[in-house]
């Protein structure tokens, strides 16, 4: 018998949706999400946006298009719930609790945090300049995320997977102490061929970077930062070596694993850096031109979006309020357990 699998994951609108979001964590996400048995719980990760976003408009419209990123993508709203994370109260009640329960040892270890903390150390200032208790806690909150639904499954790519570990880590020692099934242990769940989508200059493409070829910027815009992607001076019609060609990279992660394969014998026969970035340009341009026209539609009802979410947050809260009654009532404590 097909259990009922809760699917939870999210994306943070701290700047606007690139195509490694998409490959890396919103097409297998939405996948996930038509599976039977599977009921999905998206959402936009706004507190966790608040570690660096510091303006209201910004903060909105940033909202707004990761919302219409998902619509665009295919997420079905009548199946899947979309909502925003500030509109989950419980999310933050049960963040106060894990964080009781978390060693600050493990937030020392936390990838975003020691990278602020390496980057203040190389360039000489005080090790803590510019980290607020925010972003050293980051993981706290995103493991209340995935406690406070009771998810079964964390579909992220790559960089994420260290949280997912914090989030069950800490889960354990709750149930350690409050008693077991207190909370619901979650797996993380990683797509091989796209766990990692490099930017333009070879690092992790990211919003932080300006390394990324956005999904939903004007077709002249999407051509310019392919035409942006580092290659060598290898000559146009010399033998080119998949693995290590930036342009192949990503557009491996687009393509199905056949289709990848033949890709990537063109490249061994000889083609031009030119030429390779036009397949790839036309590539995206034909799989994201459905989604664009969606896109387009939705962004244009900001109206139609917030009472998406608002609807989805109230599913949320329908599955959330019981948890939080449950962990309150292994804790004994608020009179409302
Ligand atoms: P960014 O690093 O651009 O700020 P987020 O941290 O908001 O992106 O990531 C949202 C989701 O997209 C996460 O599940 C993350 O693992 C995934 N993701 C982000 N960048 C990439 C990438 N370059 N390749 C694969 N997945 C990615
Ligand atoms: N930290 C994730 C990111 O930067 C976003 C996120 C917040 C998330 N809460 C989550 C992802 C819960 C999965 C589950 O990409």
């Amino acid at each position: 018998v097909a259990e009922r699998t809760v699917a939870l994951t999210g994306i943070k609108p701290t700047g606007r949706p690139h195509i490694g979001n998409w490959l890396g964590m919103i097409r297998p996400a939405i996948a996930l999400a038509d599976e039977p048995g599977v009921e999905a719980l998206y959402f936009i990760a706004d507190y966790h946006g608040l570690t660096t976003v510091r303006d209201r408009a910004t903060l909105r419209a940033l909202t707004l298009d990761c919302a219409a990123t998902w619509l665009a993508f295919g997420l079905d709203p009548e199946k899947t719930v979309l909502y925003r994370q500030s509109d989950v109260p419980e999310v933050f009640e049960l963040a106060w609790i894990l964080a009781c329960h978390t060693p600050k040892g493990f937030m020392n270890k936390s990838h975003a945090y020691k990278a602020a903390r390496d980057a203040n150390e190389a360039g000489g200032e005080d090790p803590d300049a510019g980290i607020s208790m925010g972003l050293f806690s980051y993981p706290v909150l995103m493991a209340a995320d995935i406690l406070a639904v009771d998810a079964d499954v964390v579909p992220v790519g790559k960089d994420q997977v260290q949280h997912v570990e914090i989030a069950r880590d800490i889960a354990e020692r709750v149930n350690h102490t409050w008693g077991e099934g207190t909370l619901r242990l979650p797996a993380v769940r990683v797509k091989s061929e796209s766990a990692v989508v490099p930017g333009v200059d070879g690092r992790k493409m990211s919003k932080s970077y300006d390394n990324a070829l956005p999904c939903f910027g004007s077709p002249a815009e999407l051509r310019k930062a392919v035409m942006r992607i580092a290659t060598d001076s290898t000559p146009p019609d010399a033998p080119k070596d998949p693995d290590s060609s930036l342009v192949f990279r990503i557009h491996r992660a687009l393509l199905d694993e056949a289709v990848g394969a033949s890709l990537a014998a063109r490249y061994r026969a000889g083609i031009s850096w030119g030429a390779a970035k036009k397949l790839l340009a036309d590539d995206l341009e034909t799989q994201l031109e459905g989604a664009r026209a969606r896109y387009a539609s939705w962004i244009a009802r900001p109206e139609a979006i917030d009472l998406l979410l608002a609807e989805g947050a109230r599913r949320a809260r329908r599955i959330a309020g019981p948890v939080l009654g449950r962990v309150r009532a292994a804790l004994g404590v608020s009179s409302s357990a």
